[in-house]
């Protein structure tokens, strides 16, 4: 639906919006019913009211796409590929060793004969994301891009490793919220700013520094840590083998 005069809290900024809801909701344009067309939002957490809205109207995707019923499911295809599909969730500080310990673990299932695809933020950032920039908001859709087809490649029978930085709780909870609960384990690859910084492999944290790079995690846009991951490594302190053992466990 598409909903104007959106007021946030305090009634400092308002605007038009397009917005999804998970499930159906019957409503009106405003114009037509004030009650049926007026809304409040809730933060989901302290329950809130964090703003108010007023319907303009269905956005017309929203009724004509239909979920097209598939005969071979993820069950089937998980069976032929003897394997449980999983999404392995890095998240952590550039530089942390996430693609590495990734990398690493996806040799290891390979090498166990596991079924595996590896989506790296770099590499994606290339081709499906390319449009996309470091803004909250970019990085806002780059998660819930990269959560999509993680969730369509888990679909489709496999161990799914995904490493992007995903600096913010909220896409990482609704990337959580696409899969089945013990289908999703989020692993904080824990390494200190300090560390990653010295390291500076690929010469960013010295251009943000520099004020060169603009909304740079960990130096002018901000990394909020998992409070409850799946996996915590504190990989500045452990070797990548050490990780991957401590993964291999995690994941039976
Ligand atoms: S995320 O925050 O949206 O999850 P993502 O993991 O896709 O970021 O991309 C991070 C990678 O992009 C880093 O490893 C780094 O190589 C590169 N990069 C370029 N600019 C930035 C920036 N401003 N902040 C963080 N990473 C950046």
């Amino acid at each position: 639906m598409e909903a104007t005069s959106i007021v946030t809290r305090g009634g400092s900024e308002t605007g038009t919006v397009n917005l999804a809801t998970s499930a159906p909701l019957v409503f009106e344009p405003y114009a037509v019913n004030k009650i049926l067309g007026g809304f409040t939002l809730f933060d989901k957490l302290t329950l809130e009211p964090v703003g108010t809205g007023m319907i303009d109207f269905a956005l017309r995707r929203a009724s004509n796409i239909h979920w097209q019923a598939l005969e071979i499911g993820k069950a089937t295809r998980a069976a032929q590929k003897h394997q449980t599909p999983r999404c392995i969730w890095f998240t952590g500080l550039s530089g942390s060793g996430k693609s590495t310990v990734a990398n690493l673990l996806e040799k290891r299932l390979y090498a166990q004969g596991r079924h595996t695809y590896l989506l790296d933020d770099d590499n994606v950032r290339h081709g499906l994301n390319r449009n996309l920039g470091f803004t909250e908001a970019d990085r806002v859709e780059n998660i819930r891009r990269a959560a999509e087809v993680a969730k369509l490649m888990v679909d489709a029978g496999l161990i799914v490793l995904v490493s992007f930085i995903s600096p913010f709780t909220a896409e990482r909870r609704m990337a959580r919220s696409l899969f089945a609960p013990d289908e999703f384990v989020e692993v904080f690859v824990d390494s200190p700013l300090a560390t990653c910084e010295q390291r500076d492999v690929k010469d960013l944290y010295a251009k943000a520094r520099r004020g060169d790079l603009k909304n740079f995690t960990g130096i002018d846009s901000p990394y909020e840590p998992p409070a409850t991951p799946e996996v915590h490594l504190l990989a500045a302190q452990y070797s990548p083998d050490w990780c991957v053992e401590q993964l291999l466990h995690v994941l039976g």
